[in-house]
């Protein structure tokens, strides 16, 4: 190569040079260019001074050393712009900060439309003298089924399926055990709700999950009628949905009331037409009660003949998808609540957190 030619070339990288560096908005994009003008034509260069005759090699390595001596000036000086520049925008950003303004407004979530519903039904039966108690969700078979009048052998088990316990315990498949606790803890008279989480070995679909909540209610007195129980069934209802709730009795069978019902409630989804939701009948149950069978009495150290009392098991989970118009009880364990829950009912309802 000739010296002529070499200065051309040099003359070529330095123009590329400065247009890089002022092109690059980064300093990692300084950077890369830097290295690629450095390691890829300057270095070609460099490798090449051998081809020079020898007395010209000298002046071409000195021409070489110059440029690449500019071109590293050149981004060394671009880079501190870029620094400088960074600089003034956080000084910038720093002076424009106003710690005096409120934070920026975190969207505030909803409870869960079965918390909401528990603590609605909550009220309207303490505002009826009833006190809420809890229960353990891991149960021994005598809470769950024994003292419920459910013996081993009984067919009533096999109805209610569960997740056993390697200690022989069992999750609770219903809130009915929080009857003899409370019947063995504060005796009678007594009046009590006991809500929480149920668990039964299901197969799953829009109306079964293998988690749901219940609300359990027992009345303990003298002289407790059927008539006390529809009146204080057919109340809480009015009172939970805010209007005369069109309900139904049947007869029902659990071996720990005698007689037994089924209330149910004209379904709020289809409005009694028939919807999946209420298998086509326009009918969902609602609460099973009735009045407490003497041996549960027993069992929870209340004599009989002095006393009676009426019970009941809402299904505060089904409660909550027919007031919330929710059609596929799954996502009230899932949430995400998009699309499935009728907002018209949810609106004004949701905002009551805390
Ligand atoms: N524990 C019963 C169930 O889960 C419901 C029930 C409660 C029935 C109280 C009668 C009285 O199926």
């Amino acid at each position: 190569m000739e010296l002529a030619e070499l200065q051309t070339q040099l003359a070529e990288i330095s123009r590329q040079a400065q247009a890089a560096a002022q092109q690059a908005a980064t300093i990692d994009a300084l950077r890369g260019a830097e290295s690629k003008i450095s390691k890829g034509p300057l270095a070609e260069l460099l490798k090449s001074i051998k081809s020079f005759p020898a007395e010209q090699r000298g002046p071409a390595g000195q021409a070489i050393n110059q440029t690449k001596k500019a071109v590293e000036e050149l981004f060394a000086a671009a880079q501190a712009r870029l620094r400088d520049a960074e600089l003034t925008g956080v000084k910038k950003l720093a002076a424009d900060f106003d710690p005096t303004l409120p934070p920026p407004s975190v969207p505030r979530g909803s409870l869960h439309p079965v918390t909401i519903v528990q603590r609605e039904v909550e009220r309207v039966f303490v505002g009826l003298g009833f006190s809420v108690v809890g229960g353990p969700e891991m149960e021994t078979e005598y809470f769950n089924f024994e003292a419920l009048n459910i013996p081993a052998d009984h067919p009533a088990r096999d109805t209610q399926d569960t997740f056993w316990l390697t200690n022989g315990w069992l999750l609770r498949t219903h809130t009915s055990p929080c009857q003899v606790r409370a019947m063995q803890r504060f005796g009678p008279p007594l009046r009590v709700i006991a809500p929480g989480r149920c668990f039964r070995y299901e197969s799953i679909d829009a109306s079964h999950e293998n988690t749901f909540f219940q609300i359990e209610g027992l009345l303990i007195d003298k002289d407790i009628s059927i008539a006390h129980l529809i009146a204080f069934m057919k109340l809480a209802l009015r009172e939970v949905f805010h209007r005369e709730p069109t309900i139904r009795l049947r007869p029902g069978f659990f071996p720990f009331v005698e007689p037994g019902f089924e209330l149910d409630m004209r379904c709020e989804i289809c409005g009694g037409s028939g919807c999946p939701t209420c298998k086509r009948s326009g009918w969902v149950e609602v609460m099973p009660c009735g009045m407490v069978h003497p041996n549960v009495l027993r069992h929870g150290n209340i004599d009989p003949h002095e006393y009676t009392g009426f019970a009941f098991g809402l299904g505060l989970t089904r409660l909550a998808m027919m007031k919330y118009g929710v059609s596929d009880i799954r996502v009230l364990n899932s949430g995400d609540l998009r699309g499935i829950v009728n907002p018209q009912r949810l609106a004004g309802r949701t905002i009551r957190a805390g």
